[in-house]
């Protein structure tokens, strides 16, 4: 609900309050942003001064309260006494925006751009100077809001914008700024600094959101936790180059603002021109990280990912790309997708390689005919077998890159995105141009034709160099690309789209109003996953990650992990599996179909369930099953016990607490298997080389039935392996190991 009472607006929902007034300079002022409170409260939060402050510039100069720089504002100008940073640049010249008119409306406002949708109300105020008007929307939903600005040319002559964010406010407090930095097969990196007098930017100038920083972030109340304390998040719908900063004034403001980012961006408005800026998204709660990342997980599930696909559960993958590479035929993906189907995998992706000359990345891209050497009877022959072995069939593109050599770039050279100078190769490829109009309808008939013909379920969309687009002819490629994914998805609803881009380097909201899932990484080392999909979980819910189970040694860290821990990871998000079937171990077999049936029993939970990051692990839970991962990173010689913690239960309800059956591999104890065989074994020889691939020592074995409130103070797990012996009822694993626990409500 949106309230407006003399000048005060209020945004509430159950979950909390947002309130502003309109004060006595026509400035729209910033009051409370957090827990739910009475419009009427808004009394308590105003710090208008009466009189100034000290070396302050007044906006009015009878007015002693006007020193606009120490005012927590929603919106700010420049030249008239506020210096802190202003959301708006109008070729170097002062701003002065001052109200004129507020409407609230149902709903949403319909943009230009991708949007939440299915929101509450929506508040629009209006602020005019001479010759611009700038309009400010906040919509609220149940657990986050957006906000968004419009600036319209009202003058008869051009108006050249510089800058213009999404949102700015104010708010009381001191921060600690949490950003997610990065790069590539290393997305998602966490860092957090105290936010102080200087400014803390978090920005991308790729042409993309990119694996640098992603646009969402965290302030929180120093000394948060998971579990308590006050934390904002902050996200915008929005996949190009993007902007955030946050600075604290001596008033003790936090200043944070959001936007694309000003970097070479210049846009000349003509008369009746405006521009539209993509939605920020606020979202607060004093539960800790974790209370903020349910609700940003809510909001994402929600009111983000396309309608068709909230809520709709995932099919389990094989992808064969880590597997195959270029170097496949019709015989071997048909024996790969026989052995998936046989794995428990519900859909068969064909990655890169399918088309022109595309057996290295060097050729190809652009080009849509499909290789007949690989593929004699083409995608049709290939998709149609593929389904009747009873999976669904999905295809990779990369439909925005195209390389020299192909067929594409012979005919069309000026379709490339350019600057004045030598082209500059990524990955030995150039981006197409997508301002332009027979670029994006070349690759909207190219793909749509083929994801008709060829019964396609599942499109994983790539996209694998940085742009050299700058400012706003980056804005306006990115403009293109929506256009051409409207074109091509909103018709296709049912096609599961996976967005793509060198794994996680355009992970924002703004990919996922198109499709609901993202491919996080490159690196599916599940050591490095642990980062990578533990950083997403800030902020996006689990239902959005592509997590693939891999080979190990893994190839891009040539770290060996167990195969169990490989699966406890990708559990925790929509799993798949990528790696070449044809030499699997009967224990590795064995092992895959009890981690898909496992994974299928549990779906819902897994990629909807309520996320918690815990003092050891991850956790999933709707009330009645929780299912909890343990992992371990580097295990000391030692170890002590382990408790595990499971929060938000009933607490005298009893529930049964059961290890999942796990494996371990017998080979891997090398000369040490005399303390775990009763025979005596060569460590080399034949037979423990056999065994190893037929059979695996039971591991971690625990049964218990305990109270809620005794899971909520923490139970203690099987002692890990401490260098006396084995037995199957302690934890015997090596570094990297990790335990999956299934805890159940019983009756
Ligand atoms: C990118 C993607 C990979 C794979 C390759 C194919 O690197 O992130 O998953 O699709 O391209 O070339």
């Amino acid at each position: 609900m949106i309230f407006h009472e003399n000048g005060i607006f209020h945004l509430k929902t159950e979950q909390y309050s947002y309130l502003l007034k309109i004060n006595r300079w026509g400035l729209p002022e910033h009051l409370h942003f957090g827990a739910p409170v009475r419009t009427e409260d808004a009394a308590g939060f105003a710090c208008t001064p009466g009189i100034g402050w000290g070396s302050s510039v007044l906006l009015e100069s009878s007015d002693a309260g006007s020193c606009v720089d120490a005012l927590p504002l929603e919106w700010s100008g420049s030249g008239r006494g506020d210096y802190r940073e202003t959301p708006i640049e109008l070729d170097g010249k002062a701003t002065d925006f001052r109200y004129t008119g507020f409407e609230i409306v149902p709903g949403i406002v319909p943009m230009s751009l991708p949007q939440a949708k299915d929101g509450g109300e929506t508040l629009i105020l209006t602020l005019e100077q001479q010759g611009a008007r700038l309009k400010l929307y906040y919509t609220a939903f149940e657990t986050a809001l957006t906000r968004r600005a419009v600036l319209e040319n009202t003058g008869d002559s051009g108006l050249m914008l510089t800058k213009l964010m999404s949102q700015c406010v104010d708010l009381p407090g001191s921060y600690e700024m949490t950003t997610f930095d990065g790069g590539w097969i290393a997305e998602m990196g966490k860092h957090t600094v105290l936010v102080t007098a200087s400014r803390i930017v978090n920005e991308s100038t790729t042409g993309a959101s990119s694996n640098r920083h992603n646009p969402g972030f965290l302030l929180s109340e120093v000394g948060a936790g998971e579990d308590h304390g006050r934390v904002y998040g902050f996200n915008l719908v929005y996949s190009g180059n993007h902007y955030a900063s946050a600075q604290r004034s001596l008033q003790g403001l936090t200043r944070v603002m959001q936007g694309i980012s000003a970097d070479h961006f210049a846009i000349e408005l003509t008369p009746g021109g405006r521009f539209e800026t993509p939605e920020a998204v606020l979202c607060w709660s004093d539960a800790g990280f974790n209370g903020l990342s349910r609700r940003m997980h809510s909001f994402v599930n929600g009111h983000i990912v396309p309608k068709y696909w909230r809520y709709r559960h995932r099919p389990v993958l094989y992808n064969d790309w880590e597997g195959c590479m270029f170097d496949f035929d019709h015989r071997r993906l048909m024996g790969l997708a026989k052995k998936a189907k046989s794995l428990g995998c519900e859909l068969f992706v064909l990655d890169d390689g399918w088309f022109g000359k595309r057996n290295h990345d060097k050729a190809g891209l652009g080009d849509y005919k499909v290789n007949r050497k690989k593929l004699p009877m083409g995608l049709e022959g290939l998709s149609k077998q593929v389904r009747k072995l009873g999976m669904e069939f999905g295809l990779w593109f990369e439909p925005e890159s195209v390389n020299m050599d192909s067929d594409l770039y012979r005919a069309h050279p000026d379709w490339v995105l350019t600057d004045d100078f030598e082209p500059v190769l990524g990955r030995h490829q150039l981006l197409l141009d997508l301002t332009k109009a027979e670029v994006r309808d070349y690759i909207v008939q190219n793909v749509s034709t083929i994801l008709d013909k060829a019964g396609i379920t599942y499109v994983k969309w790539d996209m694998n160099r940085h742009s050299v687009a700058l400012g706003a002819k980056a804005h306006a490629y990115i403009l293109g690309l929506y256009d051409v994914l409207g074109r091509i998805f909103a018709p296709r609803p049912q096609i599961l789209l996976e967005s793509c881009s060198s794994g996680g380097n355009r992970f924002d909201l703004g990919m996922l109003c198109f499709g609901p899932q993202i491919w996080c990484s490159d690196n599916t080392d599940p050591i490095c996953r642990l980062d990578i999909q533990g950083g997403l979980s800030y902020l996006y819910p689990q239902s959005t990650f592509g997590a693939h189970v891999s080979a190990a040694p893994h190839a891009q860290t040539l770290r060996s992990t167990p195969l169990t821990t490989r699966g406890n990871v990708s559990f925790f998000g929509v799993l798949g599996y990528e790696l070449d079937l044809k030499h699997l171990l009967k224990v590795e077999i064995e092992e895959i179909k009890e981690q898909t049936a496992l994974y299928k029993r549990y779906r819902k939970l897994f990629q909807f369930g309520i996320f918690r990051r815990s003092e050891n692990g991850w956790q999933v839970s709707d009330g009645q099953t929780t299912i909890a991962g343990v992992f371990h990173k580097q295990l000391p010689a030692a170890p002590g016990y382990e408790q595990l913690r499971v929060p938000g239960l009933t607490a005298n309800r009893p529930y049964k607490l059961r290890s999942r059956a796990q494996g371990l591999r017998i080979g891997q104890f090398g000369a040490l298997v005399k303390h775990v065989a009763p025979v005596k074994l060569n460590p080399n020889g034949f037979v423990l080389r056999t065994a190893d691939r037929l059979a695996m020592l039971p591991d971690g074995e625990q049964t218990v039935t305990v109270s809620g409130a005794a899971l909520e103070a923490g139970i203690m797990l099987q002692p890990l392996f401490r260098g006396t012996g084995y037995d199957k009822n302690q934890r015997t694993q090596l570094d990297f190991g990790s335990n999956l626990y299934i805890i159940e409500a019983e009756e």
